[in-house]
């Protein structure tokens, strides 16, 4: 099924052309999910910022325990990987909106936060979800509260949910590409928080969904997509053994009509399928050919962890002309981004990273494929890859006023072959998490980043002269110095 749905999705200048879908501003989704008529616990305000440098956090140190009590700690980890970070205000109308600290496709946010608590201090166990809007918790259920086929032992376990509506409203059937990578993308933005606070996130993807679902009430538009564990310097007491009492609430309504998306019911149910496989190995080995760069030592940056994750942007365009970055700061990010994710789907990343260097000090533009081992970028073509690199994002011109824009291909038959239909979702959760963890380097360095989900699928495969079994674009991205943003706030 996934290859239908692949190609069903794929964007081209025809499929644009044809498309009917107009924007429904009347019916916009609520990018805010309330869980009504529970009990609603705080998360302290203000927790203090974790020091940690944000590029030591990605190269996998830990940083340090700051808080010895449960609420507090709640709210240092999910401040710092969730929450509302900044405003922006549309000039025309003076309407003021939300932006947090991870990023989401056209900022609809499908991604929601649920956790089980077991044995913080001072704090209840329970099931809980994430109140963004006020950066509270709403407790669904007390007491010591079991996910199906999970081991049931850590003290905190995230379930990531994706409410495909929300994405469904702008981008259509292309939306389940956006909730996949919005996932990676929160995924990372957990584990990296986790981490500068003492503590180790592992994701698993390979769970029921049913019965996660149903253990756990969600509401019938919200799809579990990923769990993740967190263990280490977490403030601990004896966890709850009674039964758990079972609050659940209300979801709220996201809007007045939510239309049918069947292509996605699809592929979403498709996708549900369990395949038991026996891991073998990682990604086909490839060899450097003659002609690669090797990447100089990554430069550094003192930069905290807390003001990188809550500055964290997406840049609107680049200041094209004449900034360049080096070539040391593209390597911290490419160190960065192909860091380990711990998961039991990365079994070896699904993906493959090609480089439009547009203006990297110490490289001549062109285009270049990333090798993580050999810390290397072998030159595929040469010249000014500017026009190409936005043609292919959709026209969008950041891509080519950027400095180094980025198509990161994945390996989806490698992944069907391993997962079934559910390898899909894991080649575009890995994306994400290697985008969030570019958009961190990239901050920590004083740069800007953009995710983009939008670009020609086939002309980018033509362009990067893909062979069959060579993988398929999934994500692109573009890094550089950000424009001015006039309508951004920061929110503390
Ligand atoms: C998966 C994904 C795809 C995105 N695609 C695009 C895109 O095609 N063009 C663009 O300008 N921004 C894109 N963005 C950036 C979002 O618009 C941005 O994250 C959102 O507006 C929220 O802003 P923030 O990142 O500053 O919080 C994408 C972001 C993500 C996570």
């Amino acid at each position: 099924m996934w290859r239908e749905y692949h190609q069903a999705t794929r964007h081209s200048v025809e499929s644009l052309r044809r498309s009917q879908h107009v924007l429904d501003w009347n019916n916009m989704p609520d990018p805010f999910r309330h869980y009504e008529g529970v009990p609603v616990l705080d998360l302290p305000a203000g927790p203090p910022p974790p020091s940690i440098p944000a590029l030591q956090v990605l190269s996998g140190i830990k940083g340090q325990v700051e808080t010895t009590e449960g609420a507090p700690f709640l709210s240092q980890l999910l401040f710092y990987s969730a929450a509302i970070s900044a405003a922006k205000i549309v000039p025309s109308t003076g309407y003021k909106y939300a932006l947090r600290v991870n990023p989401s496709s056209g900022n609809l946010h499908p991604t929601e936060f649920h956790f089980v608590t077991r044995g913080l201090k001072n704090w209840p166990d329970g099931l809980y979800h994430y109140r963004v809007s006020s950066h509270m918790a709403e407790q669904r259920a007390t007491g010591f509260f079991e996910i199906p086929g999970e081991q049931n032992t850590v003290p905190l376990l995230f379930v990531m949910t994706s409410i495909a509506w929300r994405e469904v409203w702008k981008y259509g059937n292309r939306a389940y590409r956006y909730c996949l990578l919005d996932i990676g993308h929160a995924w990372q933005a957990l584990a990296a928080a986790a981490l500068a606070i003492g503590c180790q996130a592992h994701a698993f993807g390979c769970f029921a969904d049913d019965e996660v679902s149903s253990r756990c009430g969600f509401a019938q538009d919200e799809w579990p997509m990923l769990l993740i564990e967190l263990r280490g310097a977490i403030p601990a007491a004896e966890p709850a053994t009674r039964t758990p009492s079972w609050f659940g609430g209300e979801p709220n309504r996201l809007s007045e009509r939510t239309g049918s998306y069947p292509l996605i019911d699809s592929i979403h149910s498709a996708t549900k399928r369990l395949v038991e496989m026996p891991v073998q190995g990682g990604p086909p080995a490839g060899v450097v050919p003659s002609g690669g760069a090797r990447l100089p030592e990554p430069a550094a940056s003192a930069a905290a962890f807390g003001d990188v994750a809550r500055r964290r942007r997406s840049a609107l365009d680049f200041i094209g002309g004449e900034s360049s970055m080096t070539l040391s700061e593209l390597s911290a990010i490419l160190q960065a981004a192909s860091g380990s994710l711990a998961s039991d789907f990365s079994s070896g990343s699904f993906l493959r990273m090609y480089l439009y260097v547009h203006r990297v000090e110490g490289l001549e533009p062109g285009l270049y494929r990333y090798w993580p081992g050999e810390s290397a970028v072998e030159r595929i073509r040469s010249g000014d890859q500017r026009v190409a690199a936005a043609g292919l994002s959709l026209g969008q011109d950041l891509a080519g006023n950027a400095c180094v824009a980025l198509s990161i291909t994945g390996d989806l038959e490698r992944a069907a072959r391993l997962h079934g239909d559910r390898g899909y979702r894991y080649v575009h959760f890995e994306a994400g998490a290697v985008g969030h963890r570019m958009y961190l380097a990239a901050g920590a360095l004083g740069l800007g980043a953009t995710g983009i989900g939008a670009f020609f699928d086939e002309r980018a495969h033509q362009y990067l002269e893909l062979e069959t079994g060579e993988g398929q674009v999934v994500y692109h991205f573009a890094i550089g110095y950000p424009v001015p943003d006039p309508r951004l706030s920061a929110v503390d």
